[in-house]
């Protein structure tokens, strides 16, 4: 049966059409306490939702759709180590790589903490050897650059969380990443760089992938090039994967190898040894304090209930507008700088996870599953796509992300960021009516244009400061917020079918590319015109 044909989901489609004219301004005005009864406080973090479109009535039915949805027991599981990702028959235990709890978690009548808990010994001891220069290149020259190569899960979330926390870290580092297969993203990554000083992190869960394989492959030839000599391999290269072989074949010592397990998706692989990089930029305590952020925000994910639940209120919220407002999308707006691949890294974990057209039963579901995740820093934002936010005919929900301190106090910069930060929202909500364009003697051929109707939803996430432990207990948040919106559409979130098609294709067309190889003509006549257009225009070097 369809989710659309649930008792639970039906009285909340009724409610819906009940309260659908609702406005933000009513909600407020007839509810003095709202702004206190729509915030939770926790891990650091002071979310309110209570600029949402919704009612405690409305969070009582979601509430009441999720536990028909046995949301409940689906965490259990989650955290128990069933075999919740079932196309892919494993388990998923992300939670465990940042389990400081000290108690164990079994998988398989195995507990995967000690393996879990000898790699990140094994991490930090290798982030201390770079990081005091004890580890050396090949010609006995310190490392000063770390270059993590890898894609996807294996890059976006280093990346991330490297630009987000670069505050903490050490500054004669210089550490890169490569992840488009385009030369020109190694070859610029490289470019200043001196191979003698120079570490590359080949980081990929199946050491299989296109992109990264290439990427390593060239990066070490760099090497060779420079050395002359197959051995120096073994000081200019680490690898971190799932997959001993191919590490092997591709000359990487295994002592070099930092291993994690098929029961970590690559897109939740941040605080496994897909974290290297950020080990040696940060240092062992603050990624120590990162895994902590994470583990409090599990901790509250596992026992909170559902109505105290920080992500699972914003699941609950992101499908009342996704299936009942129409909304397609969610802005992710982070006020830090430092914030600015945030919503790069939220794209993969949300839209990787959830973009799924077939439910759990196999069947083309006949609602909306995940939305498309966007966003930029603000104020940037602000002076670019806002204006639809305010005045455009779509409903975009926002997610508005500050904090109370900055790393970087230069007069009053902070302030005036943060002023904006709490207008937009109070703006977003509320808008301008005819009535004070009037009192603003606005005239009246203008007025029509500077109406800013309301309405439009945003949840406030304030931290006191960006950290190692408020960024992890935030990311998880998100994380959690997928699992929870996943189980709510009957849909598995922890599989990604859909990147298979466009490798296969890619595949078969590489080998039509050579200037001289046979046209085969195979495809439709665009991908056929396309393909011979390409060859009949490459230069013959
Ligand atoms: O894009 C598909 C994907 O499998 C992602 O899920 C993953 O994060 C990425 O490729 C990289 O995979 P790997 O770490 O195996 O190189």
């Amino acid at each position: 049966m369809g989710i659309c044909k649930i008792r639970e989901w039906k009285d909340l489609e009724n409610h819906f059409n009940e309260v659908k004219n609702q406005t933000l301004t009513t909600l407020f005005l007839d509810d003095k306490n709202r702004a206190k009864q729509f915030t939770l406080t926790d891990c650091g973090w002071f979310v309110d939702f209570s600029k949402n479109l919704v009612t405690q009535k409305t969070l009582q039915l979601l509430i009441k759709y999720a536990e028909h949805q046995k949301l409940g027991d689906e965490i259990a599981n989650m955290f128990a180590g069933e075999k919740i990702n079932r196309t892919e028959n494993r388990s998923v235990l992300h939670v465990a790589l940042r389990n400081l709890s000290g108690n164990p978690i079994t998988l398989e009548g195995k507990n995967i903490m000690a393996g879990v808990n000898s790699v990140i010994g094994r991490m930090e001891s290798l982030a201390r050897k770079i990081r005091s220069g004890k580890w050396k290149g090949y010609s006995g020259k310190k490392i000063k650059n770390v270059i993590n190569i890898g894609i996807g899960g294996s890059d976006l979330g280093p990346v991330m969380i490297y630009e987000a926390l670069k505050f903490y870290s050490e500054r004669s580092l210089n550490i890169r990443f490569v992840s488009n297969i385009d030369a020109t993203h190694l070859t610029e990554q490289l470019y200043d760089l001196n191979p003698e000083e120079s570490l590359f992190i080949v980081a990929s869960k199946t050491f299989t992938t296109q992109e990264t394989m290439t990427n390593a492959e060239s990066a070490k030839r760099w090497i060779l090039n420079h050395f002359n000599e197959q051995e120096a391999v073994r000081n200019h290269f680490v690898a971190l994967s799932t997959n001993l072989e191919a590490v092997k074949a591709f000359g990487i010592d295994t002592d070099n190898m930092f291993e994690f397990w098929d029961w970590v998706g690559g897109r939740y692989s941040l605080t496994s040894a897909i974290g290297l990089s950020l080990m040696i930029a940060l240092g062992p305590d603050n990624f120590r304090a990162l895994r902590n952020g994470f583990f409090k925000a599990d901790t509250h994910f596992r026992q909170k209930e559902l109505k105290a639940n920080i992500p699972v209120i914003m699941g609950l919220i992101g499908i009342w507008y996704n299936n009942f407002y129409g909304s397609d999308t969610l802005a992710i707006l982070p006020y830090d700088q430092y914030l600015h691949r945030l919503p790069a890294y939220l794209q993969q974990t949300d839209m990787e996870s959830n973009g799924k057209g077939v439910d759990r039963q196999g069947v083309p579901v006949n609602y909306q599953t995940g939305p498309i995740i966007w966003g930029e820093p603000g104020t940037n934002g602000q002076h670019a796509f806002y204006q639809l936010i305010h005045q455009g005919t779509k409903i975009i929900p926002c997610d508005f992300i500050g904090f109370v301190n900055s790393l970087n106090r230069l007069g009053d910069h902070h302030e005036k960021l943060m002023a904006n930060f709490f207008a937009q929202q109070e703006a977003l909500a509320f808008g301008k009516n005819e009535a004070r364009l009037i009192a603003e003697q606005v005239n009246s051929d203008q007025i029509p244009f500077r109406i800013f109707e309301g309405n439009r939803p945003s949840t406030c996430f304030l931290a006191e400061k960006l950290s190692p432990e408020t960024l992890g207990a935030l990311i998880a948040f998100y994380e959690h917020k997928v699992f929870v919106q996943g189980v709510l559409w009957n849909i598995y979130s922890f599989d990604q079918w859909g990147v298979e098609l466009g490798k296969q294709l890619a595949g078969n067309i590489l080998k039509e590319l050579p200037k001289n190889a046979p046209a085969t003509l195979s495809h439709d006549s665009s991908t056929n015109q396309q393909i011979e257009y390409f060859k009949s225009k490459r230069n013959d070097d």
